[in-house]
């Protein structure tokens, strides 16, 4: 036993990677007949002069091989452990529990309205998001000097034809262009307006229009339909009106209120304390729109309306900021 053989056992030590092999070294240098231990046994043959270096390098090879001993052994055991652990704590089946999210409140309120009108016998229906002028407009009776037309509302493409459409009521002309009546549908899908945005407008959002084209509608039936949506959406209790308003494809026009889910109709801040909320668009199909789609308007006549599916979830669930709605923001989505 040397200095070199000293530096050769303390290398291989690093390198072992098994508490076999460990203690095999451990027995050949520092057990009862190992190498280190032969040599302090030894001593007391030796020279005095030999003695003393000998005794030395006995002493350090046996401390440092001791240490070097116990530190792999710690190394091992302790990776061991680390190891069992991960496996044992890796369980894949066991289930994510970071809370479970759950639907977007404008997808129930879709969902719920495009279940309403299933269940009244309508078809859903969708058109493109993109527009030419004469679905968007001409069809539908918007003359070229409308102020609707106003670049201010309107996004224009490139090609000035085309345009993200401003309502779905273009979905009604398509519609009409390839089906003849009875007609009954829901159009849902998103429209785009050149608006500045505010706790009230958003430049994109949702319509669900309706269309109804058949012989002998009248205007009690809009009413009733619309009735029937404000009373499921918003609860039983609800009540609506009509008031007289424009749009240039129906004739008579109305904007209908629903009683305002705050105050249940008494009057509070919510409807400035008229108890009613504007809820949405509609009238009687015009009969220049059957005209440009070819149906014939001594024989049919139909209502139509479009509801603003962000104006309703704002009322339903009483939300100050409609930009909430289109915001990834978790902690305001968590409530509903
Ligand atoms: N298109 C109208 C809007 O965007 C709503 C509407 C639809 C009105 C159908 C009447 C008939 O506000």
């Amino acid at each position: 036993m040397d200095e070199a053989a000293l530096k050769r056992a303390l290398a291989e030590i690093k390198t072992v990677k098994d508490e076999q092999a460990l203690t095999r070294i451990k027995i050949n240098y520092l057990g009862k007949r190992g190498l280190v231990t032969k040599l302090i046994d030894s001593l007391g043959n030796l020279d005095i002069s030999q003695r003393a270096k000998v005794g030395q390098l006995a002493n350090t090879a046996k401390k440092q091989l001791e240490t070097a001993l116990n530190d792999a052994f710690t190394e091992l055991r302790h990776s061991k452990l680390q190891k069992e652990t991960t496996l044992k704590t890796l369980d894949l089946t066991v289930p994510i529990a970071t809370g479970i999210g759950h639907l977007h409140p404008l997808t129930t309120i879709m969902q719920e309205l495009i279940n309403l009108f299933w269940q009244m016998g309508y078809e859903v229906v969708q058109g493109p998001e993109v527009e030419d002028q004469w679905h968007n407009f001409e069809a539908l009776n918007i003359a070229p000097n409308h102020p609707a037309r106003d670049m201010q509302d309107t996004f224009y493409l490139e090609n000035d034809n085309f345009l993200p459409r401003t309502h779905t009521s273009s979905v009604q002309i398509r519609y009409m262009n390839r089906h003849k009546p009875p007609i009954r549908i829901i159009a849902p899908g998103k429209v785009y307006r050149n608006e500045d945005e505010d706790a009230k407008h958003v430049w994109m959002f949702q319509q669900v229009e309706g269309l109804v084209v058949d012989e002998h509608i009248t205007l009690a039936d809009l009413k009733g339909t619309l009735l029937a949506m404000a009373q499921g959406i918003l609860g039983k209790q609800t009540k609506i009106r009509l008031r007289p308003s424009f749009f240039p494809y129906t004739e008579p026009s109305v904007e209908v209120d629903a009683t305002c889910v705050t105050c249940g109709g008494q009057g509070c801040q919510t409807c400035s304390h008229s108890g009613w909320i504007e809820l949405l668009g509609a009238g009687m199909v015009h009969s220049r729109v059957f005209e440009n789609v070819g149906i014939d308007s001594r024989r049919y006549n139909g209502f139509a309306f479009g509801i603003g599916l962000e104006r309703l979830a704002v009322i339903k669930y009483q939300i100050p900021d409609i930009r909430e709605l289109w915001r990834p923001n978790l902690k305001f989505l968590e409530q509903f």
